[in-house]
């Protein structure tokens, strides 16, 4: 052989790799609706950015008589490239090779992957697609996902790890993803659950289908395990990418500085009228937050789930921030313990990768009620104050309207090292709500009127008091808890002055080997 011949012949090779599991099997994917692993890779790269990786790697397996299979690449394609011209390490399980499943090489074909990603400090994006553990490997195949688990593990909250399920994902494959940053689920060809709907008719008797056990509208609403439903493979690598900008490269870096046209001093008249008169009237809260933020810009994440409280990132000046906000048009914006769970988390992503905190306020309180506590809301709310307190990034705080008992505390109070603790003129910021300290500080008085309308006009004066003393931003102000009560219109303004004057801030938690956080 001449070296054109060689290269001939590697070009041969690489074609091949490139077929994966073959035409047929790649027709089937096609006719699912499903992408290939290549195909999804190159549409989630910057063009023609992507470096593969051990294209050439077989599988080892003697079982079976498995040594007469083998396809170039085995399950799993891997590399680098490029998103906006920043560097991320990819994997992508390919389907139409044994459905994915993982063998012991196909896992280190991902270990190596990440392992340069911890090198190098950037995300690493794995891209799901698997019939889980390669049945003909056994043991190998477990130790493979115990080998990536680790990593990602060692990975979290060093590089950004973001997880696409675009097809199967189960039995114990689910937690890789699950040990990641962000999962991203597909409405149609893409579930996870630990025990599959055939097992779970043998062991409990119940009868379910796999969309209603562990489909994207399953985790995206009900379990939370999932923070974005994408209806297409196409949705979802475009919001990873627009994921990816909001983001550091890796836990020493500060997220890229967006030029940003919207201007610094816009201010919108409309936030002034914003908050109902009667207190308990519902908004909407992202409003306030698309008024306020550059351009109107918002990626929430875990939409569908714990709808009282909204999480996500955006920006002020080009400055990535991370938002959290009491949403007032569900559950009245109380907090429970799965609007606790997602925030704290959220709020420890962004401590880990120095994106600023800004939370907006509006709070009655916690969810009352056996169910609650059965549930564990006081260790779940212990969870979000835990987050709020330990974290040191920049935390600007501003209360739309009310902020009552221990949620005020939670809610990134100034006690908890709130940086720049904000009010508007319609703040509340008390103990409990009139009704509540009412019944409690004269329920003994109120019972002994007799005279009907005599009662009602005595609760009404001593509402009217108790209002005119804690419903406003005043008494926090006046203790120094407030920092400033500010015009609803300017507030795009002030918080982007806070932060930027934030810049520079500095503050380190007790040494220690880590914390203990409720979990
Ligand atoms: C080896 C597998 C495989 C597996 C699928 N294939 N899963 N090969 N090990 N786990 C192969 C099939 O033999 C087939 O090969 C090809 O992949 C496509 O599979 P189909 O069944 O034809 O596809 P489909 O009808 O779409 O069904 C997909 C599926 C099904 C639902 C994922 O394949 C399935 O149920 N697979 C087994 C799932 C499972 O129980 N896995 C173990 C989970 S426990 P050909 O040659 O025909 O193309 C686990 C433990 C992990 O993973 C523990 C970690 C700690």
């Amino acid at each position: 052989m001449n070296n054109q011949d060689k290269i001939r012949k590697l070009i041969e090779l690489r074609n091949e790799a490139r077929m994966g599991g073959g035409e047929a099997r790649i027709n089937r994917q096609h006719e699912q609706g499903k992408m290939t692993a290549r195909e999804r890779i190159e549409m989630l790269l910057d063009e023609g950015s992507f470096e593969e990786l051990d294209m050439f790697v077989t599988h080892r397996c003697t079982n079976f008589g498995m040594e007469k299979t083998k396809f170039k690449g085995d399950g799993v394609v891997i590399g680098h490239g490029t998103i906006d011209g920043r560097v991320v390490y990819v994997y992508a399980q390919d389907f139409t090779v044994f459905g994915g499943s993982l063998s012991e090489t196909m896992a280190q074909k991902i270990c190596k992957v990440m392992d340069m990603a911890m090198k190098a400090g950037a995300p690493v994006i794995g891209i799901n697609d698997s019939g889980g553990a390669r049945i003909q490997e056994g043991v190998t195949a477990l130790a493979g996902y115990a080998e990536i688990f680790e990593r990602n593990i060692l990975a979290s909250g060093v590089v950004p790890q973001i997880s696409a399920i675009f097809g199967p994902c189960a039995g114990g494959a689910v937690y890789s993803p699950a040990l990641t940053d962000f999962i991203m689920m597909t409405e149609e060809n893409s579930y996870m659950f630990v025990t599959g709907p055939k097992v779970v008719k043998t062991v409990t008797g119940e009868t379910i289908t796999v969309n209603d056990l562990g489909g994207a509208n399953v985790h995206s609403s009900k379990s939370g395990v999932s923070h974005f439903k994408v209806e297409s493979e196409e949705e979802g690598l475009m919001m990873i990418r627009k994921l990816i900008s909001y983001l550091p490269q890796n836990n020493f870096e500060e997220a890229p500085m967006i030029e940003c046209t919207d201007p610094i001093d816009r201010l919108d008249e409309e936030l002034n009228t914003i908050i109902p008169p009667n207190p308990n009237m519902p908004y909407d809260v992202k409003d306030i937050i698309y008024s306020i933020v550059d351009d109107n810009e918002f990626l929430e994440i875990h939409q569908n789930y714990a709808r009282n409280i909204v999480v996500g990132f955006s920006r002020l000046a080009g400055q990535s921030i991370g938002i959290i906000a009491n949403q007032p048009n569900f559950l009245a914006g109380v907090l429970d313990c799965d609007a606790s769970r997602k925030a704290a988390r959220f709020i420890r992503f962004c401590d880990a990768f120095n994106i600023p905190l800004l939370t907006l306020v509006d709070v009655p309180g916690f969810l009352p009620g056996s169910g609650q506590e059965y549930a564990g809301i006081i260790n779940h709310g212990a969870k979000l104050m835990f987050a709020y307190g330990e974290a040191t990034v920049p935390k600007v705080t501003v209360t739309l309207r009310k902020s009552y008992g221990g949620a005020h505390c939670v809610m990134s109070s100034k006690q908890l090292r709130g940086d720049f603790n904000y009010a508007w003129p319609s703040a509340e910021i008390a103990v409990m709500g009139a009704k509540g300290a009412i019944e409690v500080l004269e329920g003994k008085n109120v019972r002994k009127i007799e005279d009907e309308q005599e009662r009602l006009d005595y609760i009404q004066k001593k509402t009217d008091e108790y209002d005119n003393a804690f419903a406003n931003p005043y008494q926090a102000a006046s203790y120094g808890y407030i920092d400033d009560v500010i015009e609803p219109r300017n507030t795009r303004f002030r918080l982007i002055r806070a932060f930027q004057s934030l810049q520079t801030k500095k503050v380190t938690n007790p040494l220690k080997k880590h914390s203990n956080i409720p979990l």
